[in-house]
């Protein structure tokens, strides 16, 4: 009798155990392949900038911005944005080169001419890089070449040789004596391809001296950045660290973040120096690893809000982050280069589901949702913002690239 008991028991264990298996097989969703995922996100980004272009088709000069009142705001070249729709077609056409993408990144593209003369900004590096740097790469235009040349010696006027680095603002003047942005980091991609293009190696040195003085001056111990470092015109040292758009002068701006870890990652990729790949990969640890870093991947607008979990989300410094890690991930051929592979296709499921990815015609035709521009200023809390479009494109196809070589 003890027998049969025993082996009931047994048997009754052995089909528990294989039906919770069985049911924990049922219940879990199987995991979408990522390059499902890629296409399916460069679908829709596709289909909104598509509904996008033909809106502001006949609408002389503007171009998309963020929402505002659930319409969509747009602006003019001279806009700091101003290059992030035009690049994000080039993108899309990249990706699937038809006429229709190729015209509306063209006509896009060439409603930002006058940016070349720009002078008055250090922004022209992402206005002109961005929309005819991705143009003249896929269609080799010499009058693009032309443009971007012109735009690199405007912009290579608010170099200040006494102090090493660009100037990125002229506002508050009575306060910042010479004011330097780790978003300017993002410039230099711009000057390091003018100063190929041209053989002007003064162009060359001007980006590797500003990333240089960055690198001594912006981040903290923990390779924290701040978001403003205004430097004295006579010592050329720092006089004042704080920030403009982020929650505190001591906090990280999620966007900074963003942009520094872009900036030696791509600095590091056109001038080759080991410190900036050194600095890259502290700068991805210190995001990779923060404690407030939310479990979908996508930061919180500032590290160090103290509202956290009660308070938004900034989805572009998602977008920048993914695509610097995945570029990141291809300088370092280890377990670290991995883990920032595996954290950057994280970054791009979370951004690629409903949570984020807005639903074709919604969203003012604007891929990604929930970005903050500048919440401080209360303008542009929890938007679609043209450079979470930009950059979360860009992400995507480098994801496609890296997974196509494995
Ligand atoms: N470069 C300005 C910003 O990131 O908001």
């Amino acid at each position: 009798i003890l027998e049969r008991i025993m082996k009931n028991f047994l048997s009754t264990c052995v089909l528990s155990a294989a039906g919770l298996f069985l049911s924990a097989c049922a219940t879990q969703p199987k995991e979408e392949p990522i390059d499902s995922v890629i296409e399916r996100g460069l679908k829709t980004a596709t289909d909104q900038a598509l509904l996008m272009a033909k809106e502001l088709e006949n609408q002389d000069g503007k171009l998309p911005k963020s929402m505002k009142d659930g319409k969509l705001e747009v602006s003019d070249y001279s806009w700091w944005c101003s290059g992030f729709f035009p690049g994000e077609l080039w993108y899309l056409y990249e990706a699937n080169p038809t006429p229709e993408l190729k015209k509306y990144a063209e006509l896009y593209t060439e409603r930002l001419e006058k940016v070349k003369k720009i002078t008055y900004s250090h922004d022209v590096g992402f206005m002109l890089n961005c929309s005819y740097g991705n143009g003249y790469r896929l269609t080799g235009n010499p009058k693009y070449k032309d443009v971007m040349i012109e735009g690199a010696h405007s912009l290579a006027t608010r170099y200040n040789p006494h102090i090493g680095l660009i100037r990125s603002w002229d506002f508050n003047k009575q306060k910042w004596q010479y004011p330097v942005i780790i978003d300017n980091m993002m410039n230099l991609e711009f000057l390091m391809w003018a100063g190929r293009a041209t053989g002007d190696n003064a162009l060359t040195q001007m980006a590797i001296s500003h990333a240089d003085k960055t690198m001594a001056n912006h981040f903290r111990p923990d390779y924290s950045c701040y978001h403003v470092v205004s430097y004295d015109t006579i010592t050329a040292q720092p006089h004042i660290k704080q920030t403009h758009q982020g929650y505190a002068d001591e906090s990280a701006w999620a966007r900074g973040q963003a942009w520094a870890l872009y900036g030696y990652t791509m600095m590091y990729r056109e001038a080759k120096k080991q410190a900036y790949l050194e600095q890259a990969n502290h700068i991805a640890q210190f995001l990779m690893n923060h404690p407030n870093m939310p479990a979908d991947k996508i930061p919180y607008w500032d590290f160090d809000c103290p509202d956290i979990p009660n308070t938004v989300r900034d989805a572009s410094a998602a977008a920048i982050m993914a695509s610097a890690l995945i570029e990141l991930s291809q300088f370092n051929p280890n377990d670290f280069g991995k883990q920032c592979l595996t954290f950057a296709e994280q970054q791009i499921r979370s951004l690629t589901s409903l949570a984020y990815l807005a639903t074709t015609g919604t969203n003012a035709n604007f891929a990604i949702m929930h970005c903050t521009g500048h919440l401080p200023g209360n303008s542009e809390v929890d938007v679609p913002l043209s450079y979470a479009d930009y950059y979360y494109v860009e992400a995507l196809l480098r994801l496609r690239n890296v997974l196509n070589k494995q």
